[in-house]
C-alpha cells in the first residue's frame, strides 16, 4: 500500500518518463513536503520526538544544528555522519573534528518512531534535515521551510572530512573558502556561525587562548572566567569540563553571539576572528545590531547547507537504522 502510494510521487513520474526516453539519470530535485503520499505523519512525527527530547535532554536540540553542519558539510547530506565503524566503513564520527558531538543515541528514537509509522519511508539525512530545523525553533531561532527527498549514502566520507570542516583555529580565509565551495558567502558564513550561539566548548579547544599567556584579542575579564572553568593548561582530552559558546543565553539562538564578539568575548579562534577580520567584521556589526535581520540571514544560509548535494531519486538507499547500511 505503501508502495503503491509512493510510486504516485511527482519525483518517480518524473523518473518514469525519463526512463521513456532512454536517459534515465536517477537524480531528483528536493521537493516541499516529499513524504506527503508515503508518510504524511513524517514531519509531525519528527518535531514531536525532537520537542519530548527537547524537555528531556535540552542539549539535544544543540546537537541537531550541529550534526547538520557535520552531515551537510561533507560531500552531501546525506546521514554519512550516522554510520558507524563496522563491515569496512569507518565511522565520520572518529575523526577529530568531531570532538564533543553527543546525542546520537536519540537519533535512534526518532528514526524508531518514524519506523513505527511507516516503515523505510523516510531518510535518516531528512531526519538530520528536519530535527535540525526542528531543533532551531526549539532554541527560539527561525522556522526554517526545508524541502525533503534526500537519501542515505551507503558509504562514509572519512577521508574527506578534514578537508570539509575547519579546525577550531582554522584562519579565516580558509573558513571562508569552505563555505564558499557548498555556495555560501562571507555574509552567509558570518550567520551561520551564530550556531555558537548555543552549546558548549571542551578546555581543550580553549587553554591554548588562556595558558601561557592570554590572547590579546580576549576581553581580559572574560579571560579570567575562562580560567577559573578551564584551571588547567593541560586538560584531559575527554575532561568534561567546559565554557558555555555564549555565557547569557547559551540554549537560546540570538545575537548575543555577536554582541559578544564585539565584546572580544568570541570562545574559538574561528569565533574571536569574525570580529578582527574587516571582511567579516561589518556583519558582525550588523548581526548584532537587528536580531531579526539575523534570523534571514541565518535562515537562508542553514537553508543552503541542508541542500548540498543531497542523494535524490535512486541514488543511496533509505536507512533502516541510521548507523548502518541496510545489508543487501
Ligand atoms: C569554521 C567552522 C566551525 C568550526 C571550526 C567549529 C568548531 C566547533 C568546535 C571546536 C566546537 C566545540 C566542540 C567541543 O569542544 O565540545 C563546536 C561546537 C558547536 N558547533 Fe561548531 N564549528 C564551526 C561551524 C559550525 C556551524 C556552521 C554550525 C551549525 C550550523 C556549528 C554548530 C555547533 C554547535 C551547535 C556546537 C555546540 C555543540 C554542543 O554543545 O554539543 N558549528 N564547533
Ligand atoms: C590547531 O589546533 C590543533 C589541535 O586542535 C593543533 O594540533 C594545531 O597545531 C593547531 N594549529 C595552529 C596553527 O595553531
Amino acid at each position: 500500500m505503501a508502495t503503491a502510494k509512493h510510486h504516485s510521487s511527482p519525483c518517480f513520474l518524473f523518473l518514469f518518463s525519463l526512463i521513456l526516453f532512454q536517459f534515465h539519470l536517477g537524480k531528483c530535485d528536493l521537493q516541499p513536503n516529499y513524504y506527503s503520499q508515503s508518510c504524511p505523519q513524517a514531519e509531525a512525527i519528527i518535531k514531536r520526538e525532537v520537542t519530548n527530547l527537547y524537555h528531556k535532554h535540552g542539549n539535544t536540540a544543540v546537537s541537531w544544528v550541529r550534526n547538520l553542519f557535520h552531515d551537510c558539510m561533507v560531500k552531501s547530506c546525506d546521514a554519512s555522519l550516522l554510520l558507524e565503524t563496522v563491515n569496512g566503513i569507518t565511522s565520520e564520527k572518529t575523526s577529530g573534528r568531531s570532538f564533543g558531538m553527543r546525542n546520537f543515541k536519540y537519533v535512534q528514537t526518532i528514526k524508531a518512531a518514524l519506523e513505527l509509522e511507516c516503515p523505510l519511508q523516510v531518510s535518516c539525512a531528512d531526519v538530520v534535515a528536519l530535527s535540525a530545523r526542528d531543533g532551531i525553533v526549539m532554541l527560539g531561532g527561525p522556522h526554517i521551510e526545508m524541502k525533503t527527498g534526500r537519501r542515505d549514502s551507503r558509504e562514509s566520507h572519512t577521508t574527506v572530512v578534514e578537508d570539509s570542516i575547519p579546525n577550531h583555529n582554522d584562519s579565516i580565509s580558509l573558513v571562508l573558502s569552505r563555505f564558499q565551495s557548498i555556495g555560501l558567502d562571507v555574509e552567509g558564513v558570518v550567520a551561520l556561525l551564530g550556531a555558537h550561539s548555543v552549546g558548549r566548548v571542551h578546555c581543550v579547544n580553549l587553554v591554548h587562548r588562556l595558558y601561557p599567556t592570554v590572547d590579546p584579542t580576549l576581553d581580559p575579564n572574560y579571560a579570567e572566567y575562562l580560567k577559573g572553568r578551564c584551571p588547567t593548561p593541560t586538560p584531559e582530552p575527554n575532561a568534561v569540563l567546559y565554557a558555555r559558546n555564549d555565557r547569557e543565553t547559551p540554549m537560546i539562538l540570538d545575537n548575543m553571539y555577536y554582541k559578544n564578539l564585539l565584546g572580544q568575548k568570541g570562545l574559538l579562534i574561528v569565533d574571536a576572528q569574525l570580529v578582527s577580520d574587516p571582511t567579516t567584521a561589518p556583519f558582525v556589526q550588523k548581526f548584532a545590531d537587528d536580531n531579526d535581520y539575523f534570523f534571514e540571514q541565518f535562515a537562508k544560509a542553514v537553508l543552503l547547507l541542508s541542500e548540498n548535494n543531497p542523494l535524490t531519486g535512486d541514488q543511496g538507499e533509505i536507512r533502516k537504522d541510521c548507523r548502518y547500511v541496510n545489508s543487501i
